[in-house]
């Protein structure tokens, strides 16, 4: 008999049985945002997006020019290698020696990533399997829960806005919990919060991670998006990091280059052979013209990305300005390409910070990514990107402030077992 005659198979319905790994995420807290931006698009409202931090400026015309020509080159269209061409390596570690005095070999201590998420979730699953432990800094950039969690690790958050009671918490984690964590992520300058740190931060880390025989990985998107002269210390440049952890960097950022899907992990080589262990079964590496256009701009483009940073420097100022003027607090970042407002009272007792932020989209047309989508730390705050102009981060403003006085009129209307709700 046929099998697929078999009574048996009529009565059972043909059903998709996905992994535990893909059931056990959290929902996409920034779905509703997201389509309610569709809609409204959809209708031909302007929305001003401070969402997203995805660059809206291109890079250099030069970097194009030279993926132009080498996308002319028959030989640059085969599979590359999945660690990344020799040149593009050594031009990495070239700019951590100028940048940052470290000294990296590029053959073992350096590898290319498809963009920096993409290697920080496989070094996640080079690194961690069940019954594997991370401290994560938490209002949390969602991949650094959530890689780890894909590669069935346990996630401890550890609040990321006081260093100080960051590094103790390291520590007092450490001393208690039974497996001890094996992980330790860090991101400076930090997204969502733009938190920064100094050296002595990471000095420190490498001290507890020798102690407690835990690796680090830092996150180090933001490197090239710095304010007011200030210069984020690369982990790497701590004596002893590289015995414990690695750093990973991206082009997406200060070169405008995030849709190249172009990233780098640098530092402890056991760690990148184990990254390049996953990647040698995942990937065939990136397109090699991006790879050598990648080069161009590690080597020509130095001024250009210190421009990109004055730019994203005077909007930083336009927003923050604005937003002081409606009475709002100033919580103007050092670095990164975020402001992460605190809600203003009343509205921070009155409403959560997903209502919040759906009441700006809605009725002012500006949306601002709601803190809680980063995790519970999150709420009451706004996350607002710098990747809109001047003009219309000043008018994204003059919105909040219309929308507001609007709701605010809405509220006092309203009969009071309403507004209290
Ligand atoms: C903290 C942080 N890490 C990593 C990334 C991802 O960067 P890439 O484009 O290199 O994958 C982002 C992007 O928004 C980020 O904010």
């Amino acid at each position: 008999m046929n099998p697929s005659n078999h009574p048996a198979a009529a009565s059972e319905p043909f059903s998709v049985r996905v992994a535990d790994r893909v059931t056990r995420l959290p929902p996409y807290l920034f779905g509703r945002i997201n389509k309610m931006i569709y809609d409204k698009r959809v209708a031909g409202d302007d929305v001003i997006e401070l969402g997203m931090g995805n660059p809206s400026d291109p890079p250099e015309e030069l970097v194009i020019e030279k993926l132009v020509e080498a996308a002319r080159d028959p030989r640059n269209h085969r599979y590359s290698k999945s660690n990344g061409i020799a040149n593009l390596r050594r031009e990495v570690a070239a700019k951590y020696f100028k940048k940052y005095g470290v000294r990296l070999d590029p053959d073992a201590e350096v590898i290319t990533c498809l963009g920096s998420k993409e290697g920080f979730s496989h070094m996640c699953l080079s690194l961690m399997g069940p019954g594997d432990t991370a401290l994560v800094p938490t209002p949390y950039f969602p991949v650094h829960v959530y890689a780890v969690a894909l590669a069935s690790g346990n996630v401890i958050q550890l609040p990321v806005t006081d260093s100080d009671k960051f590094l103790s918490a390291i520590a007092h984690t450490c001393e208690t919990l039974y497996p001890k964590p094996k992980l330790l992520l860090l991101c400076y300058p930090h997204n969502p919060t733009s938190v920064v740190v100094e050296q002595p931060f990471y000095d420190e880390v490498v001290r507890l991670a020798k102690r407690y025989n835990l690796m680090v990985i830092s996150d180090f998107a933001y490197a090239d998006v710095t304010f007011d002269g200030f210069h984020p210390p690369s982990f790497l440049s701590s004596p002893g990091a590289i015995d414990v952890g690695v750093e990973f960097t991206t082009m997406s950022k200060g070169y405008n280059m995030a849709g190249w899907r172009v990233g780098f992990c640098s530092g402890n080589r056991q760690m990148i052979q184990a990254l390049a262990t996953i990647k040698g079964y995942y990937d065939y590496g990136m397109f090699q013209a991006i790879q050598i256009a990648a080069i161009m701009a590690l080597r020509h483009t130095d001024a250009a990305v210190e421009r990109q940073s004055q730019i994203y420097q005077s909007r930083r100022d336009a927003l923050c300005d604005s937003l002081a003027r409606i009475g709002w607090e100033d919580a103007r970042p050092k670095a990164g390409m975020f402001v992460w407002q605190p809600i203003p009272e009343p509205w921070r007792s009155r409403m959560s910070t997903m209502d919040f932020a759906m009441m700006l989209l809605d009725k002012g047309n500006v949306a601002a990514s709601p803190g809680s989508g980063f995790g519970p730390d999150g709420e009451g705050y706004l996350r607002m990107s710098l990747v809109e102009n001047e003009e219309r981060l000043r008018q994204a403003v003059r919105q909040i402030k219309a929308c507001l006085k609007e709701a605010e009129a809405d509220y006092a209307g309203a009969p009071a077992e309403t507004a209290a709700t």
